[in-house]
This record gives structure tokens, sequence and C-alpha cells, in this order.
């Protein structure tokens, strides 16, 4: 079931505000929040086309369309996206979801891993994102959702990660103001720690790592995959329609405030 390619897929229908079956490319789409967000917009009615390093990595997911490129290959992204509208028609909405990070601190970022942390997070998104809004352009509109981080928002670690994940959101305000005109909104969600296989490396390292995270989040507990495809597609859809260069946390209250500094500061004292 595939929407018009125009603004009105965009503007919000009378009354339930629901998606009616609009093109949804999400990137990263076999990982842990690509995983939840195949699933949510599944339950909205979208064709879902969905794009990871390997197709391997997809091959148990309910996708309508599968493309597989390396997000730093500036060609090899070109030649997919290209394919896609050609078989497919553009994307009425893109989640630029893939992500990755390894260096912890300052310490133990290095050239090498600063070049690889941005051209993966930020360059690697434009790569996609510059195609598929030109093509959005063309067919009157669409929607585009950036997922980045709290690390976008403050320092939680993970420098390179964290300036390539602020200049997500810049890049995304550049988008709303001037592709608005064109019908083109683009936002973004900054999720706290969520439970995928990004952790799996700090958990090899200390299984007990999770139980020092959720003292920080003021809800008590990380946020699930399934909260942020929840934000990712309400911003997408036509409940949003209004809402553009937006940033949403999505984030247990952690960016609201310093618990530990309330409690350690004010309440044990007080
Ligand atoms: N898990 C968290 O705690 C957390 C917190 C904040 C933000 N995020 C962000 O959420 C997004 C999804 O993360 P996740 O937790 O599901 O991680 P994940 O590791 O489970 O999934 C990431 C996906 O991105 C793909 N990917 C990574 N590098 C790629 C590359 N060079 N080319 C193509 N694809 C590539 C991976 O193959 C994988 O499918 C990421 O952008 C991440 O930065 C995650």
């Amino acid at each position: 079931m595939s929407a018009p390619n125009t603004a009105q897929a965009h503007v919000p229908s009378s009354g339930s505000g629901s998606i009616t079956g609009p093109h949804v490319l999400i990137t990263g789409a076999g990982g842990g929040i690509g995983r939840a967000l195949v699933a949510a917009f599944r339950q909205t009615g979208a064709t879902i086309s969905g794009a990871d390093q390997v197709l391997a990595g997809m091959n148990d997911l309910d996708l309508d369309h599968r493309l597989a490129f390396e997000l730093t290959d500036a060609v090899a992204c070109a030649t997919a996206i290209e394919d896609l509208i050609g078989e497919r028609g553009p994307p009425d909405i893109l989640v630029n979801n893939a992500g990755f990070t390894r260096g912890e601190t300052l310490g133990q970022v290095d050239q090498v891993v600063w070049e690889r942390e941005i051209a993966i997070n930020l360059t690697g998104a434009f790569h996609v994102t510059r195609p598929v809004t030109a093509a959005m352009a063309a067919h009157g509109g669409g929607s585009i959702v950036f997922v980045a981080s709290v690390n976008a928002l403050g320092h939680y670690g993970n420098p390179a990660y964290s300036a390539a994940k602020a200049g997500l959101v810049a890049y995304a305000r550049s988008i709303a103001v001037e592709s608005g005109e064109k019908g083109i909104r683009a936002n973004v969600v900054c999720p706290g720690s969520v439970r995928t296989a990004a952790w799996d490396h700090r958990l090899a390292k200390d299984p007990a790592i999770l139980e020092d995270v959720v003292g920080h989040y003021p809800l008590g507990r990380m946020v699930t995959p399934q909260e942020v495809a929840n934000a990712v597609v309400f911003l997408a859809s036509p409940l949003a329609s209004g809402i553009t260069g937006a940033v949403l946390p999505v984030d247990g209250g952690l960016t609201a405030g310093n618990l530990r500094f309330v409690r350690d500061v004010i309440e044990r004292r007080g």
C-alpha cells in the first residue's frame, strides 16, 4: 500500500491524524532501534524500505524493500538511493537512524576515531539525506527524522560521536529552514540510553554497567527502542504537520536536569 508522493501525504487528514501508507526509508533497519522503527511504521500501514550495511542483517525483518550500503561510501549511497527511487519512487519519510560509536572519552579519540565517527554519523546521514531531499522536493514534499542522541545536547562521553550528533541537529535545522517551502519537514529525536547491541561491547567489559546507568535517569530506567520509535513515528506523521526543526529528547528525563546533583547536594543535606 503506497501513498501518493505529494505534499498532501503530509497534511493531517480530517480528524484521525494517522499515517495512510507513505513510503518510509529507514537506515540502520537491522539494529535495535531500527527493528522497533520497522515494527512501529508497519503498524501505521507504511510501505517500508530498510537499509543497512549488509542485507543479511535484515533477513528476518518485515520489509517491502531492502537496500545494503556502507554509509561512508558516497557513491554506494547515491547509487542505492537512485535505484530505490527508480523502483519504488521517492520516500515520503526518511528516518536517518544508523549510527555507531566506540571512542568513550577524549583520551580515546585519536584522528582515526574522530574521522570514522564523523564519517558514519554525520557525513553518512548527509550521503543519504541529500538525494532523498532532492527527490522529495521534486515530488511535493516529505518528512525527515534524524535519530541523534542526548549526546547532541550535553556531554555524556563519546566526543566525536557527540560532535556528529550535534551536527545532525544543525543539519536538520538547515533543511527545516531552507526546504520548508518545498513541503519538507526535518526533525530530530534524541534518545537517552537504550539497551540495544550498541551496548554489547560495554556490557562485555562490565556486566553491571546498566545498574549505574539507570541511576542517572529521572524515570529510573532506560528508554525502550519502542519509545524512540513512537516519537519518530509521531514526528513523521501528519499529527506533527506543523512541527519542523524541532529537537525532541526521548531520554527518561536525563536532559531535564541533574538528578544526582539534586539528591546528593540538595536533598541529602536538606
Ligand atoms: N542504544 C543507545 O543507547 C542509543 C542512544 C542514543 C542514540 N542512539 C542512536 O540510535 C541509532 C540506532 O542505534 P541502536 O542502538 O539501534 O544501535 P545498533 O548498533 O543496534 O544499530 C545501528 C545500526 O546502524 C547500522 N550501521 C552502523 N554503521 C553503519 C555504516 N557505516 N553503514 C551502514 N549502516 C551502519 C548497523 O549495521 C546497525 O544496523 C543510532 O544512530 C544511535 O547512535 C542509540
